[in-house]
């Protein structure tokens, strides 16, 4: 690689949640460089060269509208894009392993293994390779191995770690506007040197003082650790949200009181139904299994406890639906509002919601399902897949997804409030009221209704780490008696 030679040309190995918006930006922000991002999914690049993204971002269909075509494109030709890169991002899924040692713990980087060949197979002149993906921390010596054992005479690779630490649903504004960048690399001059090229794409719109630079297996070690401090924070609101409703605390006023201490911060403190998504629970998995290969058992287990302390508020609250619809819900209707893991995406990736109707329809009740992006074959397959159902005709049967939040609710026994979409916030719950079964339960697992105004209208309403009073009488009924 010559030294002046700056980088103009980038492929990006994986057009997901990561590789689609980070190179976006990258494009954006960089004109004079030419950005292709492939992958070996047909049909998700062409939803990426469509009308209809693959992933819904806020901010995202104008980025690409700007760039693509441009020097920004979406591309199933591989070969050639690796061919003519003088940097390649590999962003591709990075899962937990489903088979073998590790079982349900470690990071299967069979994807990274995938595309480190398809560079070694493909490549002709150097290249600077860019870990995006999460991986567990000494990766990048793999990827390394299996780059120098197969390459051609003259060609030479430097790899570097550049963890991503957008969250989605706010990627777009995240990436323009990151609170650093990451990047680790080898101490040598040619390490050092490829840093430099990295750093010179962020500087375009980061400035410098917020890109960081490590040796590679801090930068591995710190993606991990900032979503384990992240989900830890979580937890621990969480499980203080079950003593909030012992004693009669509010778990929003002791996040608050908690966050004002500027050495804690009020950041991530939102008690919830558990988190959910493509990474904390993959992530901490890794980081537990990793302690556990290096003979830490008490550190394993320290991070063990964020996992299950997930676990055990997804569980509470689908008890708490459970217990108060007088133990059973057997032949009830549920609405479920809300499917994704959490609002402005329409991701259900370990959505906390699909934990809670797996155990609804467990107990036998039939649920109307209704969540502003997640398209209803998404909740059909996430609904059906192996690990959460036996019998996937009694799923289809029993749960109805619906395009509006009314025709959900009606005439059904609850109401559960799964994720914090703003449309929820104003509803008209008289109206939603007076179409639903009596007594009429809400559930909100998200905390962001006003729950003074719906026992006014004559819901029994019950939240996260706050006890509420029931109604003195219920208002109002239906006008069909029939549904009363
Ligand atoms: P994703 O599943 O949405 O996308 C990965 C893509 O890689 C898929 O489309 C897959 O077809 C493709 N792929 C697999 N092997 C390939 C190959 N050899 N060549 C080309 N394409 C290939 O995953 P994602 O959510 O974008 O996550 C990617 C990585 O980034 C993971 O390691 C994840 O932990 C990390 N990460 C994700 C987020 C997030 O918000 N989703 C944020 C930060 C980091
Ligand atoms: C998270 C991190 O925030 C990103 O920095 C990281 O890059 C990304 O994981 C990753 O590695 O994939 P993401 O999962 O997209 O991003 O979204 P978050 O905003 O972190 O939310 C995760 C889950 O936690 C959601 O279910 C959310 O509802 C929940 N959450 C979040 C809470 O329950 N309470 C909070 O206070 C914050």
């Amino acid at each position: 690689m010559s030294e002046e030679k700056g980088i103009k040309n980038i492929c990006c190995l994986g057009a997901g949640y990561v590789g689609g918006p980070t190179c976006s930006i990258i494009a954006l922000k960089c004109p004079e460089i030419k950005v292709t991002v492939v992958d070996l999914s047909k049909e998700r690049i062409a939803q990426w060269n469509s009308d209809k993204l693959p992933i819904y971002e806020p901010g995202l269909d104008e980025v690409v509208g700007q760039c693509r075509g441009k020097n920004l494109f979406f591309s199933n030709d591989v070969e050639g894009a690796i061919l003519e890169a003088d940097l390649i991002f590999i962003s591709v899924n990075t899962p937990t392993k489903t088979l073998g040692n590790g079982k349900g713990r470690a990071a299967d980087l069979k994807y990274v293994e995938g595309a480190a060949r398809m560079i070694a197979d493909i490549a002709q002149s150097d290249k600077i390779v860019v870990e995006k993906s999460t991986v567990p921390v000494r990766a990048a010596e793999s990827i390394a191995k299996i780059l120098s054992a197969n390459r051609k005479p003259g060609v030479s690779y430097q790899i570097l770690s550049n963890p991503e630490f957008l969250a989605e649903g706010t990627a777009v504004s995240d990436l323009l506007n990151a609170d650093r960048v990451l990047i680790g690399g080898d101490e040598t001059p040619e390490g050092q040197l490829a840093i430099e090229k990295l750093c010179s794409i962020y500087e375009h719109w980061i400035p410098r003082k917020k890109i960081l630079t490590t040796n590679t297996w801090s930068s591995e070690l710190s993606k991990l650790a900032a979503n384990a401090m992240l989900a830890q924070r979580i937890s621990s609101i969480n499980s203080l949200s079950a003593v909030c409703e012992a004693t009669g605390a509010d778990v929003s006023e002791v996040a608050r009181a908690v966050g004002f201490d500027s050495r804690i911060g009020s950041k991530f403190l939102q008690a919830s139904i558990g988190f959910g998504g493509s990474c904390f629970q993959k992530d901490i998995l890794n980081l537990v299994y990793i302690c556990e290969c290096l003979n830490l058992p008490e550190v394993a287990s320290y991070w063990q406890q964020v996992i299950d302390m997930n676990e055990y508020q997804k569980s509470r609250f689908t008890a708490k639906i459970v217990q108060s619809l007088f133990n059973t819900v057997s032949g009830k209707r549920i609405c479920i509002l809300g499917f994704a893991f959490k609002k402005n995406t329409g991701d259900t990736r370990e959505s906390p919601a699909i934990h809670i109707a797996k155990t609804l329809l467990d107990e036998g009740a039939s649920l109307k399902i209704y969540d502003p992006k997640v398209e209803s074959e998404r909740i059909y397959e996430d609904l059906t897949h192996p690990l959460i159902c036996e019998e996937p005709e009694k799923v289809r049967k029993l749960v109805s997804v619906y395009t509006d939040a009314y025709s959900a609710a009606e005439g059904t026994h609850a109401l559960v409030l799964c994720t914090e979409w703003d449309e929820f916030i104003t509803l008209d719950y008289n109206k939603i009221y007076v179409d639903m079964m009596k007594p009429a339960y809400i559930f909100d697992g998200r905390k962001i209704l006003d729950h003074q105004t719906l026992i006014d209208i004559g819901f029994h309403v019950q939240t996260i780490g706050r006890k509420l009073q029931r109604p003195k009488s219920n208002r109002c009924w239906s006008s069909n008696p029939s549904m009363n």
